[in-house]
Parts: C-alpha cells; structure tokens; sequence
C-alpha cells in the first residue's frame, strides 16, 4: 500500500446500507498515510453520520447542506484540486446514473465533475438494480469516461437475496485503488529529472540562489516512478524529501549538477530538467569570508553550461523535456527555447506576480503547491504542438505530464523506427 501513502483521497459515500464500510476504508487509508476528506450525499447522512465519519478523517466532513457555509461557495472546486482520487463508495444506482450523465446536482457529482483526478466507483446495490439494462450502460459510460470501476462482488445482499452487487471488500478497494497510481506507462525506462535551485558560492558562507521550491519536479519524480520509471533525481538544495523508490542525488552548483547529469546519461531514455539552474557564477570564488570593508563590492560572473542545451546536443540525447519559467510572453519564449535548445518538450509556467495571485486566490508557481503549464511539443520533429494544462496541485500536473511525456516517447521511437 505505499503508493497510497501522502496521497490526498476524498471518499464519496451515497445512500445505501454499505456506506458503514467506508468507515473501515477511512481507517485503513490514514493508516496507510493518505489525508482523506469525506464528502456525503443527502440520502448517505440517513445511513451513518457525518460525525463518525468526521472522528475518522480528523476533517469537517462535506455534504450538500453545509456547502453554504463554506467561506466561499467554492467547497466542490477546492476540492476537486485537492484530491488525487476520488473514490466513491459505496455507489447507489442513482448516483451512478448522475455521474454518467455529467449532473452537477449535489456536492459529490459537482465535484467529480470538477476534478482531474483518478476517479473510481464501487457500485453497492440489490442484484435486480445491478442487471439493470440502464445501470449496466451507466457503468458503461462512466468506464470510458475513465472512472476505474471495483467490483462489485457477489453474495448475500442486505434486501436478503443474493446475487451480483455486493459492494467490493474494503481490504480489495484498497488494492484496487493503489494500483491506480501505477500506471505502467514508463515501464522500464531510465529517467533522470533535475529539480530544485543551485546555489553559486560567493564566499564560505554565501552564496547566489534563487526561490525555486524543486516542489514541480520531486513531483515530477514521484509520478515517473509511480509509473513504473527507475528515476534519478538530481536536486539542489531544497526542504523536500525526495519520494520513495527515486534515486536522490544531491548537489549545489550548477557545475555539480552537470557533472552528476552526465553521470546518469549513458542509460537514461528521458531527461525532465526542471532545475532552476542558475546561468552565472562566480569567477572567483573568494576562500575566505568576505569582510565588509569597502562601500561598494564588485562579483564578476560568468556564464554557466546549459546542461539541457547539452543534454540534447549529447550524440545519443535521450527524449528531452525542459522547463521555462517566464514573467512575460509565455509561450513565445517557452516556444523559442523549444526550438532553440532542440527539445522534445518544454513545460511554461508564469512566474510574474499578476499570475502568482489567481483570480479565486489561488497562488500558483515557485512557493506553491499550485501551477499551471503551457506544454510545447515538437511530437514529429517539425510541427510545434500546444496545450494548456489549468491549474491543479503540482502532483496532478505532475501525473498529467507524464502520461503526456510517455505518450510522446513511445511516438518519436516508433516514427524513428519506421524512417530507419
Ligand atoms: N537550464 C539548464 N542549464 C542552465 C540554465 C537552464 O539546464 N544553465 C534549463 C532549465 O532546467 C530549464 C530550461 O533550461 O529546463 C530553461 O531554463 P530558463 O532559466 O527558463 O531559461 P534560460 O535558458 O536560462 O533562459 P533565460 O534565463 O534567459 O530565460
């Protein structure tokens, strides 16, 4: 159950007398370190209460009638972003039928239909309903939609009959539900990704940096490995701690990180640089530290390598993607940098201070838990393509663009095997 550790789930509960499972499976996820967040239907609150489920999360459980009473009316927005999955068990007939037809009635529908996140559903329900020819198109619907849909399994039922629509075990939900952030889609494949800032020494004791958080690319780590990559990350110095099963390799100066890049390069297939890696240091290093004796100090700095720039240029360069951070005219500098440095992909997200403050207050970029990307892509070698990926918690941006990322790759090797 690691991968459901530090994950941010909301748990759906509808009306239906297995919703007292999904006490069990609040337990069982906190246990396994993921934050759960409830969110209850009318008719769930006449199964079990809001405050047992409010015991569990250690959170104000979320239902229709309290929407109001959230500071800004925006409760299905704030946490359609928050969440990594969204898990909606048990799933009533009814509720099933709301989401496959995109209904925005309730708190729950408005907020799976909202959300970016994984969504799954475990229909519970007397076995006549399940046969259903309308619940079994709904179900449809929603599966290609890419709701993940568990079980449901067979058995006594509650209405005393028994037959299919059983809600799945909660010990099952749970494994079903990690392997929802296993993707596969990197399987086998070497990625070395470069987050954080450098640091340029001055003297012992100080030294030029910048604010980058290296929060965008440690997540960028973590949803390369959940999807099956062996990753390396380089970072500089940051105070994150790099996810479970990555290879942290930790550095300061730019100088370092280049070295410690190639290193990695020899079997590396993608190379995600989202470094701020500064483009001058120091000439002169001074060994001692600098003592404030005259009125005005002089540094002369140089210029460093682009360690992307290099990376691609490298005679067996990997897939290449870089990131921009830019204050001005986004993607016409994200789309010069594309070209210009001849990469496969380039990440722009605005860094000026009208962009940081989002229009529902929402902060976004170097200090935040917040972003959103312009991608460029040169999928054909010639054609620049473009998309926008609106702002979500840097963990699902992260996931976004790595399915983005492994969907490229696979094209550029299949098109390169088929002009060979
Ligand atoms: N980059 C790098 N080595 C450098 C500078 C930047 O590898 N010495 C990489 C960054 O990790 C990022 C991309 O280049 O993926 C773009 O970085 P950015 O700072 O936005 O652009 P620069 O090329 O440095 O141009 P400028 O600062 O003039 O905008």
């Amino acid at each position: 159950m690691k991968r459901l550790k530090g994950k941010n789930i909301v748990i759906g509960i509808t009306g239906g007398i297995a919703a007292y499972k999904s006490a069990d499976l609040t337990r069982r996820l906190m246990e396994a370190g993921a934050s759960v967040r409830i969110v209850m239907t009318h008719a769930a609150t006449g199964f079990v209460t809001p405050l047992t489920f409010q015991a569990l999360s250690g959170q104000p459980v979320a239902f229709d009638n309290n929407e109001a009473d959230a500071d800004n009316g925006m409760q299905h927005i704030e946490l359609a972003r928050w969440a990594d999955a969204i898990v909606v068990t048990p799933a009533s007939a009814n509720t099933i039928a709301r989401l496959a037809h995109g209904r925005a009635d309730n708190l729950l529908t408005a907020l799976c239909l909202a959300s970016e996140a994984v969504k799954c559903f475990a229909p519970a329900m007397n076995r006549v309903m399940w046969d259903d020819l309308s619940t079994q198109a709904n179900c449809r619907t929603l599966t290609d939609k890419h709701w993940q849909q568990f079980g449901p399994a067979s058995g006594l039922q509650a209405c005393g009959e028994t037959g299919e629509g059983r809600m799945m075990e909660v010990g099952d939900i749970m494994q079903a539900l990690a392997q929802c952030f296993d993707s596969g889609e990197l399987q086998g494949l070497n990625l070395v990704v470069t987050a954080g800032p450098t640091y340029e020494a001055i003297d012992p004791v100080r030294f030029i940096g910048n604010r980058s958080s290296g929060r965008m690319g440690y997540a960028i780590a973590e949803a390369a490995q959940h999807a099956g990559a062996s990753v390396t990350l380089v970072s500089g110095p940051t105070h994150l701690t790099a996810p479970d099963g990555v290879q942290l390799t930790a550095v300061e100066s730019a100088e370092e990180m280049r070295q410690a890049v190639f290193t990695q390069l020899g079997d590396c297939q993608i190379y995600i640089s989202t470094a701020a890696v500064a483009d001058y240091r120091v000439e002169n290093i001074a060994s001692r530290k600098i003592k404030k004796s005259a009125d005005k100090l002089t540094l002369t700095l140089v210029r460093n390598d682009d360690i992307l720039s290099l990376v691609a240029a490298h005679p067996k360069r990997p897939f290449v993607v870089g990131f921009a951070a830019e204050t001005e005219n986004v993607v016409d500098n994200a789309r010069e940098k594309l070209l210009g440095k001849k990469l496969d992909m380039i990440a722009a997200n605005d860094v000026s201070d009208s962009a940081a403050e989002h229009g529902d207050g929402q902060t976004i970029g170097f200090n935040s838990e917040y972003n959103a990307l312009h991608v460029l892509s040169t999928a054909d070698g010639t054609r620049v393509e473009q998309q926008y990926f609106a702002i979500a918690r840097k963990s699902q941006l992260a996931k976004q663009l790595i399915s983005l990322i492994a969907a490229q790759y696979k094209m550029k090797n299949q098109n390169e095997k088929n002009t060979a």
